[in-house]
């Protein structure tokens, strides 16, 4: 019996192999096994072993004497998973994905340093120190969660940088509203919440000189399939997922292509226009507008009502009779 291993090809990994295989599989959904053969210049026992690599991959597939059928694809986000009919232009191009990393943040930087193209991404079945915004860290269990971190290269002024934390939110909320139609918030400027409670995080890291950014990471946590039991003590009340909100597990190789696809279109848009498109869909999400609140920002506390979000995607809160408008801070929501 042949191993997968002893198929040997000039200058074509056998890992491409077995993905262009199942790629051409998958799109087809049932292929003879001649035709395989033919298309991809195995013999018989060559294909049957990258068929296995395929099975060891944890893809189904049903094979008979003549054909070969595409039954069910892991939960996993391989960039296999992640990379199939993507069709984004940038983002998602490269993907490089990790069973355990410390941070994806912290690899996409390192790569970012090393001249990996724009649009690049890291995933992460589990994280062993993920990060979270101000110093915490971000719960980041095996294969529950999606991980992720994006490479930028903008050509934006270092001052835009924070619309990016906004437009990356906007593209999350845009990606979960299906899954929870009308229930989906953010909380000025880039949590994500259902029910109150958050469901995403974002982390973005710029690196730049004076008056030019270098590079951006943009990392991403959602909680899609853990179960309320899951999260640990000092989140449990603030901290929920998609399972416990739909009560259904999710595909997270999906989520992950819708949200990449969303947020290709919303960086591309940001570039071009600012935030001047988003505005009506920011103050839809808007968890913040009509209540009283406090923004900590810095040193600096401030109580307000808020009520706007404005083009720059500053927040605009009346107080003391007037319109002030906050470009950056961690806000709480005052008892009414
Ligand atoms: C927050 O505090 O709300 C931001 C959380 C960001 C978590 C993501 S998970 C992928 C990426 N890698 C990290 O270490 N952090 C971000």
């Amino acid at each position: 019996m042949k191993k997968f291993r002893d198929i040997v090809r000039s200058g074509e990994k056998l890992q491409d192999i077995a993905d262009h295989l199942l790629a051409y599989i998958r799109d087809r959904k049932t292929v003879a096994r001649e035709r395989l053969q033919r298309r991809f210049k195995l013999d018989a026992d060559e294909l049957a072993a990258a068929l296995r690599e395929i099975g060891n991959w944890g893809y189904r597939l049903k094979l008979s004497a003549k054909d070969v059928t595409f039954v069910d694809a892991p939960d996993l986000l391989t960039a296999t998973e992640v990379g199939y009919q993507l069709k984004t232009r940038l983002i998602g191009r490269h993907i490089h994905s990790y069973r355990l990393v410390k941070s994806t943040n912290d690899l996409v930087s390192q790569m970012a340093e090393s001249g990996a193209p724009e649009g690049s991404i890291v995933t992460a079945e589990q994280q062993s120190q993920g990060r979270g915004r101000l110093g915490r860290t971000w719960f980041s269990p095996e294969s529950t969660g999606i991980y992720v971190s994006i490479l930028l290269r903008p050509h934006i002024k270092p001052e835009q940088a924070p619309g990016l934390s906004i437009m990356t939110s906007l593209a999350l909320a845009d990606t979960l509203d299906p899954v929870a139609p009308g229930e989906v918030q953010i909380k000025w400027p880039n949590d994500i919440l259902i029910g109150g409670k958050k469901v995403c995080g974002v982390l973005t890291e710029l690196s730049a000189e004076r008056h030019r950014i270098l590079h951006v990471v943009v990392g991403v946590g959602i909680n899609v399939n853990q179960r309320a039991a899951d999260f640990p003590a000092d989140i449990k009340r603030t901290a929920t997922s998609l399972r416990v909100v739909t009560k259904k597990k999710l595909n997270r190789a999906e989520l992950l292509k819708s949200f990449l696809r969303n947020f290709e279109r919303e960086y591309l848009d940001y570039q071009k226009y600012g935030l001047k498109k988003s505005q009506r869909r920011l103050r839809k999400y808007s968890s913040m507008l009509g209540k009283s609140v406090r923004i900590l920002s810095g040193e600096n506390v401030i109580e307000g009502v808020a009520v706007d979000i404005d083009t720059s995607g500053a927040l605009i809160l009346y107080h003391g009779g007037k319109r002030i408008p906050i470009s950056a801070g961690e806000v709480s929501i005052l008892k009414q």
